[in-house]
């Protein structure tokens, strides 16, 4: 097992909620799939967790780090949360394939967010030895 790429990213949660009272749902359904959406909606303060939703994904396309990124979709990241609450990564469309294409086990991310901030880092791994 080999780490071979890491991101990380923070976003201003004012900014995520600008851009979503500006461009309205067109800009929340380019960005989130509808079991992200459903989950922040579900949650008091939900841009948190949009925001920290958005930051994983930039964290996730750094980490991956390549020309390859301009495949992908913001809906091919999408970040669920497992039964315990720990954020779990699901690669669909190009992302999927890149990762296939790259050899990829595992993407490993956390996130944590504030009233202002959300952060979110993430860590690639590979099997085998190259
Ligand atoms: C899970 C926990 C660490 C989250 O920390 P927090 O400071 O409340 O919240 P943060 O804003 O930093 O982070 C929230 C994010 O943590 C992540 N998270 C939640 N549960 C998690 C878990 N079990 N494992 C990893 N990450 C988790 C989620 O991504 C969540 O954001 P989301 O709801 O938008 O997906 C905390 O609630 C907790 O349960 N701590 C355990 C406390 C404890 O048992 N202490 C005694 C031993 S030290």
């Amino acid at each position: 097992m080999q780490i071979v790429g890491t991101g990380v990213d923070i976003v201003e949660i004012s900014r995520i909620k600008q851009a979503a009272k500006k461009w309205s749902a067109r800009f929340l359904k380019r960005i989130f799939t509808p079991n992200e959406l459903a989950y922040a909606n579900g949650k008091p303060l939900p841009y948190q967790h949009l925001a920290a939703r958005f930051a994983a994904k930039e964290a996730v396309l750094k980490a991956i780090g390549d020309s390859t990124i301009h495949r992908i979709e913001w809906v091919h990241v999408e970040i669920l949360n497992d039964e315990h609450g720990k954020p779990v990564v699901n690669l669909s469309g190009q992302a999927k394939k890149i990762k296939q294409e790259k050899n990829i086990s595992d993407i490993i991310i956390s996130m944590s967010h504030t009233r202002t901030y959300a952060v979110a880092n993430a860590i690639m791994i590979k099997n085998g030895k190259s």
